[in-house]
Formats: C-alpha cells, structure tokens, sequence
C-alpha cells in the first residue's frame, strides 16, 4: 500500500515513522517532510497549504491513503479536494476543521450543544472589549479568533493585561487583519490541562491514552505559552472515573452528535483540550488535528497498526477497532532554539544526532544544508523515550537530550516531574 503523509514537524515524522512499521506498507511518501522523514520515506517538495497540487501527485502515484498531519490544508479543505478526485484522505472536511480555524465558531458550537467551556463573550469592536475588561476588572482569558499558531490566546492576571491584548489583537493586528476581527473573551478556568484524543469515523469514537503537554517554555511552567515544550503518556490520577465518565456523555458525544446533526460528521483525530475543574471537565478548546508534541509521546506508545486504524476512521468502522497500548511511560522533550517562542536564529548546525542509543528522536524544526542537517525553526527535535517506569523514560530522554548539540539548545528539564508530584499527594 501507498501512503503519502502531509506535513513537516514532528508530529508527521512520528506519524510516518509508525506507518513505516506497518506490513501492509509499500512505500511512504512525505509532503514537504523533513531530514528526518527522509531516512525512512521519499520526500516531495510540495507544501502542506497546496491542496489541489498534492491531490494531483497522489493520483499520478496511485496512493492508497493520504495522512494529513496539520490543521492548514484541513481548513483548506484538503480532505474534499481528496475525494472529489476519489481518493482516501484522513481527516475531517473542510466544514467539521472549521471548529479549529475560529475560536467563535469554535464557542458557538460549544455553547449551542450545551457542552462544558469557560463562559465567554464575543466582541467585534475594540472599544466594547475595553469596556468590558474594564467592568470585569480581574483575570480574563482573551483569545484571537483566526488560527495563531497557538499564540493568540492571553490569560491576563489582570485589566491591564488584558486591554493590552485586545490592542495587540483588534488594533495593531498582530495575527492578520482577518484573524483580529474579533476577539472571544472567557473567564479562566482553575484546573490541570489535560489533551483527549479520539479517532472518530463521523459516529464512532475510540479514545487515545490520555497524554499532558507542557505549555510553557520553562520549567515549573514559567514564561510564555509555546506549541508544546514536552509531553507524557499515560496520565493517572488526573482523570477520576467520575472525570471521565462526565468527558465522554457531557464532550465526546455531544460533540460528535453536534457535529452529525450539523451535516458535518467528523472524521480523522479530534483532540479536545480540557480542563480537569473542580467541577468536572471543561473544553477549552477543539483542536482538528493531532497534537504535537503529544502525537510523537501515544505514537512510541501504541501497539496497534496506525494504517488499519486510519481506515476504519474512513470506512466507519470504528466500533469494531480498539486501540492496544505499551503498558510503560513515554516521555517526549522539545529541543527548541535560543529565544524560542520570540526570534531565534536558524541555520545552526546539528551534531551528535547519530549517537543517540535508547530514545527516537523525530524531526521537528531541521532541514538539510551542504549535507549537514542545521536547525530551521523553534522547535528543532523531539526526543522520545519509553521506559517500564517514568525514571527509565526520563533518564533514556535527558541523556539523548544531553548528547545532542546544537548552539543555543534549550529545553525543559522537569517533562513528567508533574505526574511524580500528582503520585506523591495521593
Ligand atoms: P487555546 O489556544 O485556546 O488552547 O489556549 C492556549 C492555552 O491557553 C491553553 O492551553 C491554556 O493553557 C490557556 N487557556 C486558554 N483558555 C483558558 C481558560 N479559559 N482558562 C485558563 N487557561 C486557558
Ligand atoms: N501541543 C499542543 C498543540 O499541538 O496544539
């Protein structure tokens, strides 16, 4: 079988890399890929965001199943253009990826299906934000509604924060005009973050062991919010039954249902970001897409052929599938750049990638220069490691993260510190 995957992080170099370990697999193309999908695929120099040239390559190739790993060319619409032409693309339509590309729709869905969230408001005009803050007067999440590569959202301590915010947002237009046009403005939710995911055939949901990001880029959560600076897998203690049993009846199914009632039954992975209250789970937000880094921590977890699980998600035949599981820890660290999630300089080679033993590193930011492989963005590799217990994971990921060198590498040294800590207060 044929498969091309889209993308050129490291959540497509772990995708391709479980796929690779598929026996129905005969050939693995990536789309642009990067160094590291290279060693175990072809790449093709097409772009993610272009849906209709891709669709082109994957007719002349004859490819079986495409994998589309980031929300771009979803909300594009990549998955229609895919089956226009008869092809089989995992993922949701254009219509169900809309619930990533505006967190308005995004909170308009919420709100209709009665599901969980922060209460929030939506404003078009920067003079009634102000005014608002300026009422509320406290802590106040203030969220961009186009796609921000995750860095449209503010929790602001307080009024001030906030007002700077909307500035940034709705007048200096720091996402694009189109993505500043409005902002949503919801109150924060205390709790522990935690990412869903389940694979879903447009009716039927199988849930993903339960992953935890770690959003800020310094340890013990200091500074700002990135794309993800590490991850863990599995979870416990987080979610009680009760927890979970409220997840499924009050998000995973009226989500899915919503969607169904809506005409745009949902296909592919549906990662839901939650916030584990003291009242139960609340969405914070739908992603239409894998997460990365978590995608990188389930795929060295999972046990189960990814391509037989991809096809059920298309042919709706989910209900007959589960999901088999490495009973230990995985652990993923993000090297990332010097200054990263601000400026960062690229081009700085790479050494040592070669010397790694006990942990898999996927590419994330990197690209191949002269023969070397240099870095080319923020987050430059994820280090993955699993272990029978989350010592073992962790010593095998920091000596990995140790031994690869690259100027100004920085990386948080604490990833699964916090499930040691939620162990010892039980
Ligand atoms: P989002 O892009 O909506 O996931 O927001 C990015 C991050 O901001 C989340 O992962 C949370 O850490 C934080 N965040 C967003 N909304 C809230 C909220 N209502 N309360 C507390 N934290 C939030
Ligand atoms: N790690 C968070 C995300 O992929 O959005």
């Amino acid at each position: 079988m044929k498969i091309l995957v889209i993308g050129n992080g490291g959540r497509e170099h772990a995708l391709a890399w479980k796929l690779k370990q598929s026996p129905r697999v005969t050939k693995l193309y990536c789309a642009p890929g990067n160094p590291g999908t290279a060693a175990l695929a072809t790449n093709v120099p097409i772009k993610a965001e272009e849906c209709e040239k891709l669709a082109q390559f994957a007719v002349e190739n004859q490819i079986q199943l495409t994998v589309v790993g980031p929300e771009i060319p979803l909300t594009l619409g990549i998955v229609d253009e895919f089956k226009k032409r008869g092809l089989r693309c995992w993922g949701p339509s254009k219509a169900a990826a809309t619930l990533e590309d505006s967190k308005v729709a995004m909170k308009e869905f919420l709100r209709r299906h009665n599901i969980p969230t922060a209460a929030f408001k939506i404003f078009n005009k920067v003079q009634d934000a102000h005014t608002y803050i300026t009422e509320v007067d406290g802590p106040l999440v203030v969220k961009c509604d186009g796609l921000a590569a995750g860095k449209g959202v503010t929790v602001a301590k307080n009024a001030e924060e906030a007002h700077d915010a909307v500035e940034r947002i709705m007048v200096n237009h720091e996402f694009g005009a189109a993505a500043g046009r409005q902002v949503v403005i919801e109150e924060v939710l205390k709790g522990e973050e935690i990412s869903v995911f389940a694979f879903c055939d447009g009716h039927n949901a199988v849930l993903l062991d339960y992953v935890q990001d770690h959003k800020q880029v310094f340890d013990g959560d200091e500074g700002p919010n990135t794309g993800g600076m590490g991850a863990f897998s599995p979870v416990p203690g987080l979610m009680k039954p009760r927890d979970e049993d409220e997840m499924v009846r009050r998000i995973l199914v009226p989500t899915m249902s919503g969607l169904v009632h809506e005409g745009r039954p949902y296909v592919g992975i549906l990662y839901m970001g939650l916030m584990i209250t003291d009242s139960g789970p609340k969405v914070i937000e739908y992603n239409v897409r894998f997460g990365d880094p978590e995608c990188q921590t389930l795929m060295l977890r999972l046990k189960s052929d990814l391509v037989d699980v991809m096809e059920a998600c298309i042919d709706g035949t989910l209900d007959r599938s589960s999901l088999e599981w490495h009973p230990g820890v995985s652990i993923c660290v993000t090297m990332a750049s010097r200054g990263y999630p601000g400026k960062y300089p690229i081009d700085v080679p790479i050494h040592g990638l070669d010397q790694v033993k006990d942990a898999t590193i996927f590419h994330a930011g990197t690209k191949e220069k002269n023969g070397d492989v240099v870095t080319a963005g923020g987050r430059v590799l994820s280090v993955c490691a699993l272990g029978d217990t989350l010592d073992e994971a962790r010593s095998r990921v920091y000596r990995a993260c140790d031994s690869v060198q690259f100027e100004g590498k920085h990386f948080r040294r604490d990833i699964g510190k916090r499930r040691e800590a939620r162990k010892s207060r039980r």
